[in-house]
């Protein structure tokens, strides 16, 4: 298909899909990200026209930006949202991770609320629909992701149709939204920008949230949610704080039907499958496996945030070793944590917690050969992540809420050969999807701890039982299907007809 007549799809994130380092010298390198909505994406290359809005991730000096543009638009198709240091700071650490995180993730005690933060969360969102101004054409669709950008879609319909100026509702909240900003929403004289879709995404769970932030998101075409559970607290916090109708299907809100719907991500198994096969995966297994002998392996991956339950699945750990000595010695646990938002005081308390934990755990039931605990406090290359996704008996995953958990589909594609367990936090959206996973809570160390039990002395026949039907899934419910199918979804929507989407 000629890219100019291919329908356009402008993707917002907080974050750019590339990573952008500056070295010594001076000199930019960039890298695609590998992540899931990267090769999610990637499902929906062929037929779309792409354009990947975001923030680099740091502050880039304004001489630079001309090179960095270049680059970013010519080699990825993506536009730098630049934001200066005290902005990004008080929009990402102070107000998306210090306030809706937590909210959304059921942990109030770690919440700091402050209107600074809250002013700077609606200039960034303010920010990057300038930047989306710049781009959208009639026809396009625009996809947003995430809770940095939940007022983004009001900022954009207010460009794309005037809204302010249809409804008082309307004109109050978007005042209360741009409230002491310089906002320049208007699509200048002349303009007629058309036929433009929006969609929303949110990877996390959710709670009820004051107006602006709900209202922020209604003024979308099409709304996606991981699963079921998280569409339907969705609906009826638009019920209790709006008091508007909803339908299982969507929200009715300013004479149009903001469709709600459930689309679970997944991952791009087959660049899992490819990587297991290169020699040099094959041989780290190979040595991983010598290294292990005897022992048996469970692996934990989890960004160090307090939602992944990274103590609590030490506890169950502990536990564990305490009720069944035998074991000790023959068990252990190798916890990758990757290291995340280190400027927000909660996850600085959380690195202090955990490195008390391995060192007492470790303490307790090491020996001068052996320690039960194998904890990494950084990432690892993606052929070194395979080889310990492959070489582990056991994956567990413990998070308190987490919005669905793809670790857990990575470590499934990586165990073709060993069909190791899978232990899953019922607080995970994954665990609605990844039937044949031992399903626990996190918060019952006891539970976890038979849990590991079970795992490690699990039949070989019950494994491949289980990951045969895991596998089934992760395969079929892939990245690209959930682009595809989002995307799909929000192309087949009609404005202003009252279609259904049928789920
Ligand atoms: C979660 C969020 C994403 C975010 C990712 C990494 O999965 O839902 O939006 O990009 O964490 O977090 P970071 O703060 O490093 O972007």
């Amino acid at each position: 298909m000629d890219t100019d007549t291919k329908p356009r799809l402008i993707v917002v994130s907080n974050r750019l899909p590339v990573t952008i380092n500056k070295d010594s010298s001076g000199e930019y390198h960039f890298k695609m990200s590998s992540g899931g909505l990267v090769s999610a994406l990637s499902g929906c290359k062929k037929s779309l026209t792409f354009t990947w809005i975001g923030w680099p991730g740091f502050f880039i000096p304004f001489k630079d930006r001309p090179l960095v543009d270049r680059r970013l638009m010519e080699e990825y198709s993506c536009q730098a949202v630049y934001l200066d240091d005290d902005l990004a700071d008080r929009h990402y650490n102070g107000f998306s991770n210090s306030i809706l995180w937590p909210l959304f993730h059921y942990h109030p005690g770690e919440m700091n609320f402050d209107e600074e933060n809250w002013l700077a969360y609606r200039q960034a969102n303010l920010k990057f629909a300038e930047a989306v101004r710049a781009h959208i054409r009639s026809g396009d669709m625009v996809w947003v992701q995430d809770y940095h950008l939940m007022l983004l879609p009001m900022l954009l319909r207010n460009i794309i149709e005037n809204v302010d100026k249809k409804s008082r509702l309307t004109r109050r909240e978007l005042n209360r939204v741009t409230e002491g900003m310089e906002a320049d929403l208007s699509r200048g004289e002349g303009s007629t920008i058309k036929d433009v879709k929006i969609g929303f995404f949110l990877h996390t769970p959710i709670l009820p949230v004051r107006r602006e932030i709900l209202l922020g998101i209604l003024y979308c075409d099409l709304i996606g949610f991981h699963t079921y559970d998280y569409a339907r607290h969705f609906l009826s916090s638009c019920t209790r704080i709006l008091g508007l109708p909803t339908m299982p299907n969507g929200v009715e809100f300013e004479g149009r039907l903001a469709h709600v719907g459930t689309f679970p991500i997944g991952i791009d198994p087959s660049s899992f499958l490819d990587n297991l096969e290169k020699d040099k995966v094959k041989d780290r297994i190979a040595e991983l496996e010598r290294r292990f002998k005897g022992v048996k392996v469970i692996v934990g991956v989890d960004r160090l945030d307090y939602i992944k339950g990274v103590p609590q699945k030490m506890h169950a750990l502990e536990l564990f070793l305490t009720q069944h000595p035998e074991w000790i010695g023959k068990v252990v646990l190798v916890q990758l944590a990757v290291p995340s938002r280190q400027d927000v005081e909660e996850y600085q308390n959380l690195r202090s917690t955990v490195n008390e934990l391995v060192g007492r755990i470790n303490g307790r039931f090491g020996t001068v050969e052996f320690m039960p605990i194998h904890f990494m406090h950084k990432s690892l290359q993606f052929d070194e992540l395979c080889a310990l996704y492959a070489v582990s008996d056991v994956c567990l995953v413990s998070s308190t809420r987490d919005g669905m958990n793809l670790v857990s589909y990575e470590y499934v594609a990586c165990q073709q050969a060993r069909q190791g367990a899978m232990i899953l936090s019922e607080f995970a959206g994954a665990a609605q999807s990844l039937n044949g996973s031992i399903i626990v809570n996190p918060w019952d160390a006891q539970q976890v701890a038979d849990a590991i039990y079970e795992a490690v002395t699990m039949d070989a026949e019950t494994r491949a039982e289980n990951h045969r039907k895991l596998f089934k899934y992760i395969k079929k419910y892939s990245a690209a299907f959930w682009g595809t199918s989002f995307v799909g979804e929000m192309t087949k929507i009609q404005p202003g007809a009252d279609d259904k989407l049928g789920k």
